[in-house]
């Protein structure tokens, strides 16, 4: 087989279960993923730290002003096995998956310096090929070139009882009913912000996963994946 490494975007709505999915067709392929809503995870978590961003208002310009000192990074741990989000140069990886965090990160992702910085961080770590990434303007603008574009989604309640079923493990106070909210609006801001909105790539090979299991979507990703690795 033809092994010259291509490049992977996958998009689609919250909690669809795209990392799960990327994590593994990267493991398999041999390629690294990038996460890259843990970037904007990060991200918001230096506003909250910063004091830059209220429950629900921002301070685009302070933010715009801060962002020099925004220093988020990936490194590779060997337990995990995948590359893990820094800020700061410190491992925030549990704190990115807080409510705290989720309640806030549409806002901060909205903020065009914010995307600009970090898609630009996104394009370099693409540059050499082997990379499957994940969020929602991969396809569209992080990668608009890649060999194979995903768009991952499911019905928002099946959504949220996976989220719930996640979140009550390391929270059992965790209530479904602010689970499907929050995806329900990080789907509407996601969608209709004015910079890196979700989008479907006119390209992108579009997967309902709310009637499948894991197993079915991954075989589903890993032939569309290998088709164009012989392709390429
Ligand atoms: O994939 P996730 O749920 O961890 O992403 C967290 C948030 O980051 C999500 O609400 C939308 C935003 N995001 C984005 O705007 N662009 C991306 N490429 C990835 C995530």
């Amino acid at each position: 087989m033809n092994k010259r490494k291509i490049n992977i975007a996958i998009d689609g709505h919250s909690s669809a279960g795209k990392s799960t999915m990327a994590q593994a067709l990267a493991k398999e392929l041999n390629f690294n993923y990038v996460d890259t809503g843990a970037m904007y995870r990060a991200a918001t978590l230096f506003c909250i730290k910063e004091r830059l961003v209220e429950t629900n208002e921002i301070d685009t310009r302070k933010i715009e002003a801060a962002i020099e000192r925004m220093f988020i990074s990936f490194k590779y741990n060997d337990k995990s096995e995948r590359l893990e989000v820094h800020l700061g140069g410190k491992n925030m990886e549990q704190e990115i998956r807080s409510m705290d965090v989720a309640k806030k990160v549409s806002l901060v992702a909205a903020i065009p310096a914010i995307r600009h910085k970090l898609v630009d961080l996104q394009q370099r770590m693409a540059q050499q090929g082997g990379v499957v990434m994940d969020g929602r303007d991969i396809g569209t603008i992080v990668m608009p070139e890649a060999e194979v574009k995903f768009f991952i989604t499911a019905d928002a309640e099946v959504r949220a009882k996976r989220r719930f079923a996640e979140l009550q493990k390391t929270n059992p106070e965790t209530r479904y009913q602010d689970v499907l909210n929050n995806i329900l609006q990080r789907d509407k801001i996601d969608s209709s912000r004015a910079v890196g909105p979700l989008r479907q790539a006119k390209d992108a090979i579009v997967l309902d996963n709310s009637q499948l299991t894991e197993e079915e979507q991954f075989q589903f990703l890993l032939i569309n994946a290998r088709k164009a690795m012989e392709q390429a």
